[in-house]
């Protein structure tokens, strides 16, 4: 046990350097690092066994395509007994133990990374029974799951003969013949078998009943007619030779090309008995007759024929047999079509048109990206940003797709960037998330977990940077890098639980363009946190909608209180004495605007208080003042004009009471309220740069500017002044908006035209202050769209 643990500890991440040792034999179970539990999910790989002859042909993969590092893998009866032996064909990553008896376990070589697993097992001379396969696979150093079984396979006696043409058929190579179903009986008239061989297809024919000729026919249908024809012909003095011929309706029959060596390779024949048999290997790409016939890319309808008479030109009629495929098949078993169909004749289900043709030109709209299918649907989607999601567009985008307890994170992003990553997160930013990211590396792209830091601000690798995460699937294509990431459920993170099944966290998206070793750089690509906490399984669109009331909340309160706030307390301190007989609707002018915004103020307020209430549906959760001071404000601002409405008549007692408690709750509401838009920068859910600030501090400054000019022009227009009647003008305001102290005149005093001067430049930065705000506001977080925002 501690020479295991020292070679676990050896091996580090990744499965056993040499496989399993014998202590494995009856549990399965690795031992890795000690002590590590099994994965507990549904696996994601399969293993599939079929009787082929006398020997049973067993598949170990994965039907999504993720590869492993280590199995065991076991032939046994149901009650638990180890028999049989393995036979490994040539190019089989692994080795064979003996547990029960010789070579009855096979376990892998290295941990390199791997695909497919075949293996022959041979039952034990004389057995009859029942064979459930039983396998570890060990996808990473700590994610593997034990005791994958087969399904039973039922062992008939072993038989005296046994045809190796067909052994690996359906496995290791495609075969097809006639009559049909015959592969599986292991008696056909004709037969091919064809098995992919690096750079060539090797083609086997069989054909018995003394024929003197047999061939196979790829073509887009199935009937004959333009197909691609390789023949194994016997002459008349016995020897058998190999041609490429190609066929025609008119005259119905196949034609030798002029070079009939294009493309094959004779390599062996025999004539045994009644039967002929032939090899030839053919190049995986001919060109016959100008189309191109590509084995690898294309599937084809496959046409076997014998027969028993030659022509001059070529063959002669398929008296013997003859059988077309009534689909296309693909050619070269691997992982895909394997355990696709789990079929015979391999993969059905393909689109792929038979001949070749030149790949369309790339689509350049991104509407045909995939990735985007299901989003709101099916899975889970967030991108940066923000919008891109309808838009198909993203940056950097997250998908998750749940299936039961199997949380699948798909990640992708362009602009040439290194990495992608989406964080977990109990809020929008940075700090404690969970992070998976993909990161561009060696040949490809590799997936890491790693957990986010504030000192120092970024993401930190774990120790086990595969930690509850497999790679499923991963590309990089021009500009733009994609994977696919299975990720437990459960997982302990730096000693934070993260369980995606019960808990709903903030998504956060984000990529970059530098990586270093061990680690992903800063998030210079693109960075986005979704404004809601969901559960993943909740593929509702995520967010988005909602930022509109926080939206709409901030461009009113900055309208109200920047905006017609300011103007309209203005015009009631400074402007009384201006436009002075000009009226509207039977009121002062400063007095019909003062109430118009004033109006519009108390209107923005309340809509805008309204809104972060539906939006929230509570209290504010954050430890910011603003919402206490927002709340005081508003309720400042609500009763002011109903105090306005109930004022006393001018010249009572009370009149002068009633002005300055005007003046005083106005002015403490602003005050408050601009006080209130400072902290509303601090506020996570406004998402706001801290550059707002220094556009808050410009308002500060030019309202205080305006207040000290005016002011200073009030206190010159009253000193010269010959009726010094007033000395404040709060003293007595007319509620008709008439002063009185100022009845008897009808003109304006001093300095009238530099005040409306003054006003009008006001507003016009005013408005620009508030427009730009709101802008800010609106397309909130703007990091990604303004070049000189640094991140925090
Ligand atoms: C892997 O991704 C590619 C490109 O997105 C896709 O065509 C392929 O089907 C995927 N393979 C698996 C096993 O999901
Ligand atoms: C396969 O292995 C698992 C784990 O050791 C075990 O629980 C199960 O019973 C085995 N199945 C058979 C048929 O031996
Ligand atoms: C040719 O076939 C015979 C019998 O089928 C076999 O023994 C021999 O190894 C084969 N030769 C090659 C080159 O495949
Ligand atoms: C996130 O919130 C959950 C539930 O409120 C809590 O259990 C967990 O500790 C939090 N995680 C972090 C990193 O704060």
């Amino acid at each position: 046990m501690r020479l295991y643990y020292l070679l676990f500890l050896l091996s580090s991440t990744q499965a056993l350097q040499n496989g399993a040792p014998t202590s494995a034999c009856d549990s399965l179970r690795p031992f890795h690092g000690g002590g590590i539990p099994p994965q507990t999910d549904i696996s994601p790989y399969t293993v599939f066994a079929k009787q082929t002859g006398d020997v049973v042909q067993v598949s170990l993969g994965s039907s999504l395509g993720v590869p492993f590092q280590g199995f065991v893998i076991q032939g046994r009866t149901p009650n638990g007994q180890v028999i049989g032996t393995f036979q490994l064909p040539g190019g089989t990553s692994g080795h064979t133990i003996d547990c029960s008896g010789a070579a009855d376990t096979v376990t892998h070589t290295n941990p390199d990374e791997k695909d497919l697993l075949i293996l022959i097992w041979v039952p034990p001379v004389g057995y009859e029974g029942t064979v459930i396969f039983n396998a570890t696979v060990v996808q990473h150093y700590n994610t593997f799951w034990v005791g994958i079984q087969s399904p039973r396979i039922q062992i008939q006696k072993r038989s005296i003969r046994q045809d190796a043409f067909y052994s690996g058929c359906g496995v290791t190579k495609y075969c097809y013949g006639d009559p049909i179903d015959c592969v599986n009986t292991q008696n056909c008239r004709v037969a091919v078998a064809i098995t992919s061989v690096g750079e060539a297809f090797d083609f086997e024919l069989k054909a018995n009943g003394n024929p003197v000729w047999a061939g196979v026919g790829l073509s887009d249908d199935s009937r004959m007619g333009d197909d691609s024809v390789v023949e194994c012909v016997k002459d008349n003095s016995g020897r058998i030779d190999a041609f490429m011929s190609w066929t025609g309706v008119n005259p119905y029959r196949a034609t030798r090309l002029e070079d009939p060596k294009h493309g094959i390779n004779l390599l062996n024949s025999s004539i045994n008995g009644d039967e002929l048999y032939c090899k030839v290997r053919r190049d995986t790409v001919t060109n016959v007759k100008g189309n191109i016939f590509d084995l690898r890319r294309n599937s084809f309808h496959v046409l076997v024929a014998s027969g028993s008479s030659l022509k001059a030109e070529g063959v002669g009629f398929h008296d013997l047999a003859r059988l077309a495929s009534p689909d296309p098949q693909v050619l070269s078993p691997n992982s895909q079509s394997l355990f696709v169909t789990r079929g015979e004749t391999g993969r059905t289900d393909t689109t792929t048109p038979p001949y070749f043709q030149p790949a369309a030109p790339k689509e350049s709209s991104t509407e045909f990206d995939s990735f985007y299918e299901g989003c709101g649907n099916v899975k889970l989607c967030f991108g940066s940003p923000e919008g891109c999601i309808s838009s198909r567009n993203c940056k950097a985008v997250t998908a998750v797709t749940v299936t039961g307890e199997i949380y699948d994170f798909e990640l992708k992003a362009s602009g040439n960037v290194a990495w992608v990553g989406v964080g977990l997160s109990n809020d929008t930013k940075m700090g404690d998330d969970s992070v998976i990211e993909c990161v561009k590396g060696g040949n490809g792209v590799q997936a890491f977990m790693s957990y986010t830091g504030i000192q120092p601000y970024r993401a930190v690798r774990l120790t086990n940077p595969q930690l509850g995460i497999g790679l499923l699937n991963s590309s990089i294509i021009d500009d733009t890098i994609y994977c696919n990431v299975r990720r437990n459920a459960r997982t302990n993170v730096n000693g934070e639980f993260f369980n995606l099944i019960e808990n709903s966290y903030h998504l956060l998206v984000a990529s970059g363009s530098e990586v270093t070793p061990g680690s992903v750089g800063f998030h210079d690509g693109t960075f986005l946190a979704s404004g809601v906490k969901q559960a993943l399984s909740d593929t509702s669109e995520v967010a988005a909608a909602s930022k509109l009331l926080i939206h709409l909340h901030g461009a009113f309160m900055l309208t109200a209180w920047i905006g017609t706030a300011s103007v309209g307390i203005l015009l009631a301190r400074y402007y009384r004495q201006t436009w002075v007989g000009t009226t509207l609707m039977g009121k002062d002018l400063w007095f019909a605007w003062h109430r118009f915004f004033m109006v519009l103020t108390w209107l923005f307020t309340m809509a805008a208080f309204v809104l972060i209430f539906v939006e929230l549906k509570q209290w504010s959760n954050e430890s910011n003042p603003h919402a206490i001071l927002g709340t005081v404000t508003t309720i400042l601002c609500f009763f002011q004009p109903i105090g306005a409405y109930f004022r006393p008549h001018p010249g009572t007692s009370k009149r002068s009471i009633f002005n300055w408690g005007h003046w005083l709750v106005g002015n403490a509401a602003h005050i408050i309220a601009i006080v209130t838009l400072f902290f509303a920068v601090r506020l996570t859910k406004a998402q706001l740069p801290d550059e707002v600030d220094y556009i808050l501090v410009a308002y500060v400054v030019v309202h205080v500017v305006t207040h000290l000019l005016l002011s200073v022009m009030y206190c010159m227009s009253e000193k010269s002044g010959d009726s010094r009647v007033s000395s404040f003008p709060m003293k007595d305001l007319g509620g008709s908006g008439r002063n009185s102290a100022y009845n008897d005149r009808s003109m304006d005093s001093r300095f009238s035209t530099g005040r409306k001067f003054i006003l009008g430049i006001y507003i016009v930065i005013v408005v620009v202050l508030v427009l730009g705000l709101i802008l800010i506001t609106v397309f909130a977080p703007i990091k990604d769209k303004w070049p000189f925002a640094t991140s925090n």
